[in-house]
């Protein structure tokens, strides 16, 4: 038996990345599986794929209504839902002094505000049923800033921040709302020219792992709180970055690995 047997999960942006993986990965373990995106072809080629458990709806984050027709469509094909995974985001790398409001409102409006869309969509279903389990993937973006990253740290900022928020309002529901923090994973976001490993894995080596992650690896996580595993989180953080949070090498100190060292 699977650990997400008898589970039915929506999955944004599920059409490639972390999402594709997540949901591939959830359907191996028993679950089945709405995959949303605004990427269509690639959405329905994924959930063709995977097969009966899954269907594919296209879906923007941003839309209400089209959160509606999500929960919908969930219900109406597998008879319940259990799982949210906010995933879909986007990133944009511009200072702030040359951001346009545009810029800026459209990441808070896929990350932030799609994440809120999210958990108030699925909130009456999972609160009738007394159980369900929501995970929003943040990032060490919600920890800490890196340069040109303006408008995604406050999102991911706000992601953390409103996953405790919804933790409070639906724990007592039995509704758990968790947080993922993936540090740098090798996915078409990171990487859209599609670098080889090593290339990838040259600008990590600053940080304990020395690798960028895998969106396998983050799909575990999810797992993990969707999963029964978690059956006491609530309002927690996973962080899963290669330990890139707890700092950074320093060239020549002792405790350094070779490649960091400076003679
Ligand atoms: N890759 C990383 O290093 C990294 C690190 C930390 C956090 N994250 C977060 O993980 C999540 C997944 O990222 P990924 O790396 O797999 O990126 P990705 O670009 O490969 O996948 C993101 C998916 O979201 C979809 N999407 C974008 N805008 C959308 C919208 N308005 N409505 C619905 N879907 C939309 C895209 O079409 C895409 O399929 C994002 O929230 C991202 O911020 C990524």
């Amino acid at each position: 038996m699977g650990r997400l047997s008898g589970k039915v999960a929506i999955i944004t942006g599920a059409a490639r990345g972390m999402g594709e993986v997540t949901a591939r990965l959830f359907a191996e373990e028993g679950a089945k599986v709405v995959l949303t995106d605004v990427l269509v072809e690639d959405g329905r080629r994924v959930a063709a794929e995977i097969g009966e458990a899954a269907i594919f709806v296209a879906h923007d984050v941003r839309d209400e209504d089209q959160w509606k027709a999500v929960v919908k469509a969930a219900v109406d094909t597998f008879g319940r839902l259990d799982i949210l995974v906010n995933n879909a985001g986007i990133l944009r790398f511009v200072t702030l002094a040359e951001m346009t409001k545009e810029d800026f409102e459209q990441v808070i409006a896929i990350n932030l505000t799609g994440t809120f869309l999210g958990i108030k969509s699925v909130a009456p279903v999972m609160m009738a049923q007394h159980s369900g389990s929501i995970v929003n993937i943040s990032s060490t973006g919600g920890f800490r800033a890196m340069n040109s990253t303006g408008a995604y740290t406050a999102s991911k900022f706000g992601v953390r921040g409103l996953t405790k928020a919804a933790s409070l309002e639906l724990g007592h529901h039995g509704v758990r709302v968790n947080s993922v923090h993936p540090g740098g994973i090798d996915t078409p976001l990171t990487n859209p020219d599609a670098k080889s490993t090593e290339e990838v894995n040259a600008n990590y080596g600053r940080f304990p792992m020395q690798r960028a992650g895998q969106a396998i690896e983050i799909a575990r996580a999810s797992l993990f709180l969707a999963s029964d595993d978690a059956s006491y989180c609530c309002g927690a953080e996973l962080v899963a970055d290669g330990g890139g949070l707890s700092g950074q090498y320093f060239p020549g100190l002792p405790g350094a690995p070779p490649s960091m060292q400076t003679t």
